[in-house]
């Protein structure tokens, strides 16, 4: 199982957008996928409540319970699991970040967004 971290310290960048599409097309590629969303303003939740068939690739939780939601997946034989975060604070993104194998850092080309990659 691989788990990324889609992150961005800045709002509006497209993190909750990128992280329900790869969790979708990962579903709808034969895996069996996860979005985790540690946000409480919970986006992620919302595109995807309604979403139940094939089977409901959701999961609301909070920065606290990411690894044991992380160990959980792998025992229940999940192959890719997606962290949608919050654009703060820090200390939450980074335990999205601790878990992860890998990390994609969203920004729109403009000057903002790529500056809040720093
Ligand atoms: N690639 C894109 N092109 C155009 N609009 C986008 C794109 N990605 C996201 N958006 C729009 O930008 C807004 C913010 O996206 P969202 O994924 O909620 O960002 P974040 O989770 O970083 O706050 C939404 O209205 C979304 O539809
Ligand atoms: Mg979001």
């Amino acid at each position: 199982m691989k788990t990324i971290a889609v992150l961005s310290r800045k709002g509006g960048a497209g993190k909750t957008t990128v992280a329900v599409s790869l969790g979708i097309a990962a579903q709808q590629a034969g895996l069996k996928a996860v979005v985790a969303d540690i946000d409480p303003i919970r986006s992620a939740a919302v595109a995807l409540r309604g979403r139940t068939a094939p089977a409901s690739i959701l999961i609301e939780t909070t920065p606290g319970k990411l690894r044991a939601v992380r160990d959980a997946c792998w025992r229940n034989g999940c192959n890719l699991l997606i962290v949608d975060t919050p654009p703060a604070p820090t200390s939450d993104v980074v335990k999205a970040i601790d878990v992860a194998d890998f990390c994609l850092a969203v920004a729109r080309p403009s000057a903002l967004d790529i500056a809040a990659i720093h």
